[in-house]
């Protein structure tokens, strides 16, 4: 069955999640994170994931900015930063404005050209999804952006995954989801899209029962999988 709607992951996917510490890292008012952001970011991101996870499975739900927030806590104790109120400010405002990663608008504008449906499907809560699309200019490349705080649970929920279907009418054979999280793209894999998984670190693949169609370094090949 051919493709005809290809949904994208937001953070980590589309948008850079390490922008937020590279960035701060490189303003005067934080010297003291210029050899420790790397670390402060991926302890950062872990946090965040693994507490989306456990929300789920204990039905203890919160959404993606109280996650994204207890995560940033966690990782800023890990690193000695505990008490420094300006810069975790700073990370929190520039989360809600992260850099797209440069192939994302002309990968996007080729599915548009070529008739396309478009989306994000993402953990974030609307707000957060709003500043970012926003943020990087991608709001006329997408035809939607669909939260999980409609269905009140994180991905990999099924409940998730069947947004897709519900907004765009197309069966599950028909999407291409793509997502730089490997659980991720395993999980949509398992619910029966065609996945794409970007591995931009040259990670191992998950060991799970359910594996990605296509593994890719970037997102520039998205377009010739859908046949644009
Ligand atoms: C998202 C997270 C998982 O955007 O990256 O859903």
């Amino acid at each position: 069955m051919p493709i005809t709607t290809c949904v994208f992951d937001a953070y980590g996917t589309l948008f850079d999640v390490a922008a937020a510490a590279r960035q701060a890292a490189c303003e005067p008012e934080f010297p003291h994170l210029r050899d420790s952001w790397a670390e402060l970011a991926s302890h950062w991101r872990l946090k965040q994931l693994q507490y989306t996870w456990l929300r789920a499975i204990t039905k203890a739900h919160a959404d993606f900015w109280d996650v994204t927030q207890d995560g940033l806590d966690w990782a800023m104790e890990a690193a000695g930063l505990a008490g420094d109120a300006a810069l975790r400010q700073r990370l929190l405002d520039l989360y809600w404005e992260l850099q797209a990663y440069p192939e994302v608008p002309a990968m996007l504008k080729t599915l548009k050209s070529a008739g396309m449906n478009t989306a994000i499907l993402s953990n974030g809560s609307p707000a957060m999804l709003d500043g970012a699309v926003q943020s990087a200019g991608l709001g006329a490349l997408l035809d939607d952006v669909l939260s999980v705080e409609s269905v009140g649970v994180f991905k990999p929920d099924a409940k998730v995954y069947d947004l897709v279907g519900k907004r765009f009418g197309c069966a599950k054979e028909e999407v291409l989801f793509v997502s730089s999280n490997g659980w991720d793209a395993a999980g949509a894999a398992g619910y029966g899209f065609a996945t794409a998984w970007v591995n931009r670190a040259g990670e191992p693949v998950d060991r799970l029962p359910w594996k990605p169609a296509h593994i890719l370094q970037d997102l520039t090949a998205i377009p010739d999988l859908t046949g644009s």
